[in-house]
């Protein structure tokens, strides 16, 4: 129903995206979409470029007197560092970044100088998708559906275990520049990122991305293809450097009993817990949604890695490119924006109609239901 997709590479004049299938009638609030551009490129370890860049959406179709008319969305983020390098000599790049697209894109598109891959591989496209994701929570949330999500981790500082609803998680997340509502656990995420810099060194992390106010039903287990489990999957794992995810404790009840993971049912269709994530049979359960992912630590580090020179076949060191230390709050908002993506396809698809208010109205009859 809903379908995005981006263009653009990271020192060319802009990022643009379009998405395809949104509803007429669609009140945009082009604030909103700035704000989460500009989450985006905040957060306790980013490099240089995030303050050279201040992100704003340029919306140039599909939106007319402030509302959607059921066109493809057209949206822009001008790239300001372009004018920093379109006049810029640079030498081609011949040693490819282990970790990085660099090797593997030459490869395949018989590219010489890797900068052409990195360009395009860069994370920097996450700002088309932020501004795509940034307008289907609007559709969510006028469906009384939110999203949010915080940082569990950074390297070895890890947040203990804390039972409050995702809502208040999240929220508290908002204040924090490491994206972590546990202010003790943020602190030694600081003091990691901190040491990991002194020392040359990148970090990754783990991430729980939350969405609540869900109906039961997004999602389908009639078809391998539309189940939501498998979509979102797929969603956050093409987020750059992501490379884990499970929904709920996945991996923790895997190694216990079933009869201690599954969320027994009570009157009314009451769950009293919520091991399942909010997730059953490649749908929504009505609980809410919790999804963990795995960051990788960032690829480029200043203390140099083992490498081959593509031009001479010798042995070489990488060079160092100006870079993030630690990007796991940035990818939080870059997660948030991939699964509104993906909940507000499975609500077209379940309530689909060209009209926002069609589809309200026959969520809230449902929700009476
Ligand atoms: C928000 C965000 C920011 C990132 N910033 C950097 C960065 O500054 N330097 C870097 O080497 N990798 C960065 N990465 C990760 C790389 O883009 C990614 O590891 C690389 O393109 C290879 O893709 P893969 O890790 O998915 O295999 C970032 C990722 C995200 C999500």
């Amino acid at each position: 129903m809903l379908r995005m997709f981006t263009a653009g590479e990271s020192h060319g004049p802009a990022l643009v995206c379009i998405l395809e299938g949104m509803p007429a009638g669609l009140l945009v609030d082009a604030n909103a979409i700035d704000e989460q551009l500009r989450r985006r490129q905040s957060g306790y370890g980013r490099g240089a470029r995030q303050q050279i860049e201040t992100d704003r959406v340029r919306l140039l179709g599909g939106v007319f007197d402030g509302r959607t008319i059921g066109a493809p969305v057209a949206m822009m983020v001008p790239n300001r560092d372009y004018e920093n390098w379109r006049e810029r000599e640079v030498p081609p790049w011949t040693r490819p970044r282990p970790g990085h697209a660099d090797l593997a894109g030459a490869l395949k598109y018989g590219i010489e100088d890797l900068r052409l891959v990195a360009e395009r591989a860069s994370a920097r496209e996450t700002a088309a998708r932020v501004s795509a994701g940034a307008l289907a929570r609007q559709l969510l949330s006028a469906a009384g559906i939110a999203i949010g999500s915080y940082v569990e981790s950074i390297g070895t500082a890890h947040m203990p275990e804390q039972a409050d609803p995702p809502d208040r998680l999240c929220g508290r997340a908002l204040l924090s520049d490491v994206g972590c509502p546990d202010e003790a656990t943020a602190q030694a995420m600081r003091a990691a990122i901190d040491t990991a810099r002194e020392a040359g060194d990148s970090l990754g992390g783990t991430i729980v991305v939350a969405a609540w106010g869900l109906m039961p039903g997004l999602g389908t287990h009639v078809q391998w293809d539309r189940r939501l489990d498998g979509r979102l999957a797929q969603a956050l794992m093409s987020i750059q450097a992501i490379k884990g995810i499970e929904i709920g404790p996945a991996f923790a009840n895997a190694s216990a009993p079933g009869t201690r993971v599954h969320d027994a049912l009570y009157s009314g269709g009451i769950r009293k817990t919520n091991r399942a994530g909010g997730m059953e049979g490649g749908m929504t359960n009505g609980e809410p949604l919790w999804i963990r992912l795995a960051m990788k630590p960032i690829p480029t580090t200043i203390t140099p890695i083992d490498t081959i020179d593509r031009a001479t076949g010798e042995a070489a060191a990488t060079q160092y490119q100006r870079s993030d230390v630690c990007a796991v709050p940035a990818a939080a908002v870059v997660a948030e924006a991939m699964a509104a993506l993906v909940l507000a396809d499975a609500l077209l698809e379940r309530y689909g109609g060209d009209r926002v208010e069609i589809i309200l109205e026959r969520i809230a009859h449902d929700r009476k239901a």
